[in-house]
């Protein structure tokens, strides 16, 4: 008998040692000398992670951390959230019943639903989806799966609602897929199990962000090179969407900014260089300004402009600086149409000339108005229709009824 449990304690003792190596293996795998975290792309590229790039490009850096694209996901962290904690602000009302309140506990944050006062369940905000232009979503962890949390910061009102799209019943239950964070972070390891929905991540193989990396390739071999040649004045192993081709250029862009692509391989296995078409079974519709949601597909509704389809060079780039924050400087963006439009040219603007319009300082408003987003809409309590966000339409062309508002609104004011 003695023996017997010996031999199982033995056994026992062996048996977990060999675990513990292989846990401690598979870990190492994932780390260099340095004890840093290597993560690799499906392709097997290596990211070298946009800290580095501070070293050598210290200036595009710093500014793009203040950019959208930047901050469209991160582990959560209350700092970053917009919305409100404090008692009296904290809450979202389904119902007389039905509450949900958002609550911290030492240092994590959750989601208290709560039925009739009594305390239901809690969820933790793990990552936060969103920089908040229009608003924020939080994803949950559990186990290795994420789920979408009931409840969304809106940032047009300024306060928690229902999550897009949701019943007005308190769910935890919506599963977050690769395709999610295809376009809100720069890459994100699920498990290879095909056909299993939803499919399952390493938490700790994922990037943040839209970062440096999503847009220019992962870089681990250009810093290697660069680093170790310091006087090299030309990189090799980098990608600069300026020397692709324009469909190239733009199918970087409409990756995520191209309205509902359905995809036709596994996620995050497009990377910028390749053809957009040999991944996704693109959006072929005709966009108007009135259907401009995937949420957006900007590169639809320019696709379908006189600016675009006249213009042999028009990328997107051609107004946006994606490495810096511009959100809402009119009077720059309307420098960037006169570098085509011009008196000299003969295609500046036509409109009638009126008392206190100054055509220069903003072309915005009358040529890209403003329309509501379906996709990013809430219902708040106790509302009968909807609070859309409102997106710039990238269909440019001549909009009278937005002219009209624009000309009654200098006139008020001159
Ligand atoms: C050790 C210095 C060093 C580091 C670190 C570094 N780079 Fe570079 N990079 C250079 C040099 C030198 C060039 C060539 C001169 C130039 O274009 O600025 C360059 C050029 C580039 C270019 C333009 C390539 C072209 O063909 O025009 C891109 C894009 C780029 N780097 C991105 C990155 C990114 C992203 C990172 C971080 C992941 C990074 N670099 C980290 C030194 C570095
Ligand atoms: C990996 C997906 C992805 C790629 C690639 C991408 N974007 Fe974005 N972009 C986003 C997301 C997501 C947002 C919304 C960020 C937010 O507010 O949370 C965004 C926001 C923006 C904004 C709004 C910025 C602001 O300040 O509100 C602009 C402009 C933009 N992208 C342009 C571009 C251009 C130009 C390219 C190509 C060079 C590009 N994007 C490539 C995902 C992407
Ligand atoms: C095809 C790419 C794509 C997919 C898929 C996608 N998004 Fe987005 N998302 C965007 C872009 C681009 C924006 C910026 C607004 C716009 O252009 O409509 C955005 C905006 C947002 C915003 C508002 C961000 C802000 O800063 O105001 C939230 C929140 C958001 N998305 C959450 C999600 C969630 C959650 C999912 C998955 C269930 C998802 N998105 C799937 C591309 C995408
Ligand atoms: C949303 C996509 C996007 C992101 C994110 C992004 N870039 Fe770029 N980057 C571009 C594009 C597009 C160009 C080419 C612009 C043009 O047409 O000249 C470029 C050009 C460059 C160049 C060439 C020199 C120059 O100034 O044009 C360098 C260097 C560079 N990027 C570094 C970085 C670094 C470092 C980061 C992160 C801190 C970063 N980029 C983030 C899209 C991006
Ligand atoms: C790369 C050059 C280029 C840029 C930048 C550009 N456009 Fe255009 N745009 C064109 C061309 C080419 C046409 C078609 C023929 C023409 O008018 O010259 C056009 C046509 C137009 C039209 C007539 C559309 C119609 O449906 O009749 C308007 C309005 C317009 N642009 C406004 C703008 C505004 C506003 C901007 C900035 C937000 C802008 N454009 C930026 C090249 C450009
Ligand atoms: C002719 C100029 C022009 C071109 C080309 C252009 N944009 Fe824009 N874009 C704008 C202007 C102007 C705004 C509004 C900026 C603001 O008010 O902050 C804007 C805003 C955006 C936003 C912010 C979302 C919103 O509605 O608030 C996104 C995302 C965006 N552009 C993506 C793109 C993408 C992707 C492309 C290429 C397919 C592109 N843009 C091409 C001029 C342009
Ligand atoms: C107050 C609103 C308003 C502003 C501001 C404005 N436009 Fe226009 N634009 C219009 C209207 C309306 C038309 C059509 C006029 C007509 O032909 O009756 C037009 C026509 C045009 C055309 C077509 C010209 C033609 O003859 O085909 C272009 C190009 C254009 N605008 C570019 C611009 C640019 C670039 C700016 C900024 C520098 C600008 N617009 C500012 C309202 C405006």
């Amino acid at each position: 008998m003695i023996k017997f449990i010996l031999k199982y304690f033995r056994l026992a003792t062996t048996t977990s040692i060999i675990v513990l190596l292989i846990f401690a293996f598979t870990k190492c795998m994932h780390k260099n000398k340095d004890g840093e975290n290597i993560i690799k792309n499906n392709l097997g590229q290596q990211f070298a992670g946009s800290a580095t790039c501070k070293n050598c490009h210290k200036n595009i850096y710093e500014k793009h951390t203040l950019t959208a694209h930047y901050s469209t996901s991160r582990m959560a962290d209350k700092k970053y959230i917009l919305g409100s904690f404090a008692k009296g602000s904290n809450t979202f009302a389904y119902d007389k019943h039905n509450v949900v309140a958002m609550e911290q506990e030492d240092s994590s944050l959750y989601q208290v639903a709560y039925v009739n006062g009594i305390r239901k369940a809690a969820h933790r905000f793990d990552i936060t989806i969103g920089s908040g232009a229009m608003g924020q979503t939080f994803l949950n962890w559990k186990n290795n799966l994420l789920y979408q949390l009931p409840i969304t910061y809106f940032t047009a009102a300024n306060q928690w609602s229902n999550s897009p799209g949701y019943p007005n019943k308190i769910i935890y239950d919506r599963p977050i897929t690769s395709r999610c964070l295809e376009c809100h972070s720069t890459y994100a390891k699920t498990f290879p199990t095909p056909d299993v929905a939803p499919e399952e991540f390493d938490r700790n193989q994922i990037i943040y962000g839209v970062d440096c990396e999503k847009c220019h390739g992962p870089a681990a071999e250009h810093v290697a090179f660069q680093t170790k040649n310091p006087t090299a004045k030309k990189a090799q192993f980098i990608v600069n969407p300026a020397r692709l081709t324009r469909q190239q250029n733009l199918d970087l862009c409409a990756s995520c900014h191209g309205g509902r692509l359905q995809k036709t391989t596994a996620s995050f296995q497009f990377t910028v260089g390749d053809t957009l078409a040999h991944y996704f079974a693109l959006d072929t519709s005709v966009p108007t300004p009135d259907k401009i949601d995937v949420h957006g597909n900007q590169y639809g509704l320019l696709r379908a402009s006189k600016c675009f389809r006249m213009s042999d060079t028009m990328t997107c780039n051609s107004c946006h600086n994606t490495h810096e924050n511009e959100r809402g400087n009119k009077a720059l963006f309307s420098q960037r149409c006169m570098s085509c439009h011009t008196v000299e040219h003969k295609n500046f603007c036509s409109v009638n000339q009126t008392k206190g319009l100054d055509i220069k300082a903003n072309c915005i408003d009358c040529h890209m108005p403003l329309k509501s987003s379906k996709a990013i809409a809430v219902f708040l309590p106790g509302a009968t229709a909807p609070l859309a966000a409102q997106i710039r339409s990238h269909l440019i062309t001549i909009y009278p009824d937005e002219t009209k508002l624009m000309l009654q609104f200098i006139k008020k004011h001159t």
